[in-house]
């Protein structure tokens, strides 16, 4: 699978339910009046459902290069990636974190398409759970709860990061210039980059490692280009 493009990588899972269910969360989270994601997200026009779809890519990935494979329910990785963020539509509203609020809605879902009571229940504990990322170096953690963790954090980092912060110093100012940017991802990514590698498997130790890499070679180039 080594697309690149998201929709083609579910297209060759040969899975139709999925496209519904990624409609699905795409209309409910459009439903949605506010959001407090905190930081400078909140500032520019974050997508929550692109990062859903982001997530999944990122699932996929860890997916195909795990030698943990026998270890991991792919559907319901897949499915939980899917519905994780779904309760960013309802939190503010009911005041309860989005994990929370994601599982009524997962869970009703799931049920009127005549999922197994069984797999709902694994399928909503992974959206429960995911949030809870200072367990994901705990022993015995589920891998399809641990990936999905992984998966949440490699987004928004490396490439993408840089670029939201450049969208982030250019909305908090206009005449924001070239060294304005180069401070924001000093302080952002590239400090997020450098900080203790969160992931645990090796295949997220190495995607991260390879992230890190990217900032820093990144940062030494724009230092050179703007001669500071
Ligand atoms: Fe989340
Ligand atoms: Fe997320």
């Amino acid at each position: 699978m080594n697309e690149t493009n998201i929709m083609k990588m579910l297209e060759g899972l040969g899975h139709p339910e999925y496209f519904e269910m990624l409609d699905f969360v795409e209309r409910t989270l459009a439903e949605k009046t506010t959001e407090h994601v905190g930081g400078g997200k909140i500032e520019i026009a974050y997508s929550r459902f692109d990062h859903t779809k982001r997530v999944l890519a990122w699932s996929l990935r860890l997916y195909e290069r795990s030698e943990r494979k026998d270890k991991i329910d792919l559907d319901s990785l897949i499915i939980a990636t899917i519905f994780h963020d779904v309760g960013r539509a309802v939190s503010d509203v009911q005041k309860i974190p989005h994990s929370t609020a994601g599982v009524p809605i997962t869970k009703a879902y799931l049920e009127k398409k005549g999922y197994a009571a069984e797999k709902i229940d694994y399928v909503c504990s992974l959206v429960a759970q995911h949030s809870d990322k200072q367990r994901m170096k705990e022993e015995g953690l589920d891998f399809g709860l641990l990936m999905l963790m992984e998966a949440d954090l490699l987004d928004d980092m490396g490439a993408l990061g840089i670029v939201m912060d450049c969208m982030i110093t250019e909305s908090r100012n206009r005449d924001a210039r070239f060294e304005d940017c180069f401070r924001h991802i000093t302080n952002y990514t590239l400090r997020m980059q450098e900080e203790e590698n969160p992931m645990v498997s090796p295949e997220g130790i190495a995607i991260w490692g390879e992230k890190t890499r990217i900032t820093r070679q990144f940062m030494e180039a724009l230092r050179e280009d703007i001669a500071i």
